[in-house]
C-alpha cells in the first residue's frame, strides 16, 4: 500500500475519560503524523496514560509505524522446530477463570506486530500463550526491562464481555497514608511468571500446570522490582506490584510479606481508581504499562476475542526519591 505523503492534520480533540484514560478524535492513526500533533499527542499520553483512537482502519504495518512513534518496537522470531512451547490448556489452573487463555501468533506481513486471538489459527506461527488475563498485572513486570507500552487494534470482539480494566498505580500510590508511602519508597519485590512460585495461585494447579510452573520456574531467573516506580518520562511515582507476577517483598518475613501484598491488591479493585475500556471493533488503543496494571473481564469461550498487538520497548524500572 502506498505512503500517503500528507501528514494527518495538527488538530485533534482530546476528550478525557476520568483521570486515566482519554479518547482522541479527528486523527487518522494510518497516515504520518506532524510533529506539533505528536508532541500534543506525547503531552497527553503523559497525563492519561490510556489514549483510545476510535473507527481507525490499520494494517499490521501501519499499526507498528505507529507504535515506533513512542519508541522502539519488540520483534519477534519464528519459533525453531524443537523450541519448548506450552500447548494452549498447560497453564491453566483449575479453578477461578472467565476468560479463555489467548494464544500469540506471528503477524505474516510484519515481525514486529502479534495476532492476539482465542481462536487456533493453524496457518500462522504460535509464540506464546497469554493466560490468567483477567488477574490484575503489568505486562512483563516479570523481565529485567519490560515493556514500555503495549498498543492493540482491534479486529474482532466478542458478542458480550471482553472488557479490559485498567488500575491507575499513580493515583493509588498518592492516596496511601505518608507513613505507608516512606514504608514502601526503596523497597524492592521479587517477580515471576511461573504460577507455582506464585502462593496466590500455587494451590490452585493441576498436575500439568504445576509441572509446567516447575519448568518455567527452574528456567527463568525471579526479576527484581522496586515496590514503587519512578515514571521514566514524568518522574511521577506509581506502585509496581500485581498479583499475577509479584511473589513477594524482598527482605520481609513471608506472612509480613503477604499481609502488605494483600492490602494493596484489594486497592487496586477499588473503582475510584480504575477505568473499564468497552471496545469497539477498529479501536486502537495504547496504554502506559510502566504506571498501569490491567486485567481483561470475563468472556464466553467459544466466542472470538481477536486483536493485532505491538509492544514499546523499555528500560529497567527503578526508583528515586522525590
Ligand atoms: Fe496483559
Amino acid at each position: 500500500m502506498p505512503v500517503p505523503s500528507t501528514p494527518a492534520p495538527m488538530v485533534f480533540t482530546l476528550n478525557p475519560l476520568g483521570p486515566t484514560a482519554a479518547e482522541i478524535t479527528g486523527l487518522d492513526c494510518a497516515r504520518p503524523m506532524a510533529p506539533e500533533a505528536l508532541r500534543a499527542l506525547k503531552r497527553a499520553y503523559l497525563t492519561y496514560p490510556v489514549l483510545i483512537f476510535r473507527d481507525q482502519v490499520l494494517s499490521a504495518p501501519e499499526l507498528a509505524a505507529f507504535g515506533r512513534l513512542f519508541g522502539p518496537l519488540e520483534t519477534y522470531q519464528r519459533p525453531t522446530a524443537d523450541a519448548h512451547r506450552p500447548p494452549l490448556a498447560c497453564l491453566r489452573q483449575s479453578d477461578a477463570r472467565t476468560t479463555p487463555d489467548q494464544m500469540l501468533f506471528l503477524h505474516p506481513e510484519d515481525s514486529s506486530v502479534l495476532v492476539m486471538t482465542n481462536e487456533a489459527l493453524p496457518d500462522l506461527a504460535a509464540i506464546a500463550v497469554v493466560d490468567n488475563a483477567e488477574c490484575w498485572h503489568s505486562d512483563a513486570s516479570h523481565k529485567a526491562e519490560p515493556y514500555q507500552a503495549i498498543a492493540v487494534y482491534v479486529l474482532q470482539n466478542p458478542a458480550s464481555g471482553g472488557d479490559t480494566e485498567f488500575c491507575d498505580l499513580r493515583r493509588i500510590y498518592e492516596a496511601l497514608p505518608a507513613a505507608d508511602r516512606k514504608l514502601l519508597a526503596g523497597l524492592t519485590a521479587a517477580h515471576h511468571w511461573s504460577k507455582s512460585l506464585n502462593p496466590r495461585f500455587a494451590g490452585a494447579l493441576d498436575d500439568t500446570a504445576r509441572q509446567e510452573g516447575g519448568r518455567i520456574a527452574a528456567t527463568i531467573p525471579q526479576a527484581h522490582q522496586p515496590v514503587v516506580r519512578t515514571h521514566p518520562e514524568t518522574g511521577r511515582p506509581a506502585l509496581y506490584l500485581s498479583p499475577r507476577f509479584t511473589l513477594s517483598i524482598d527482605g520481609a518475613a513471608p506472612d509480613a510479606s503477604q499481609a502488605i501484598l494483600d492490602e494493596l491488591f484489594a486497592l487496586m479493585d477499588d473503582p475510584r481508581y480504575c477505568y473499564r475500556h468497552r471496545w469497539r471493533d477498529r479501536d486502537l488503543m495504547i496504554w502506559d504499562n510502566c504506571c498501569l496494571n490491567h486485567r481483561v473481564r470475563g468472556y464466553p469461550a467459544n466466542d472470538v476475542r481477536r486483536r493485532h498487538r505491538i509492544t514499546i520497548g523499555g528500560d529497567r524500572p527503578y526508583y528515586r526519591a522525590a
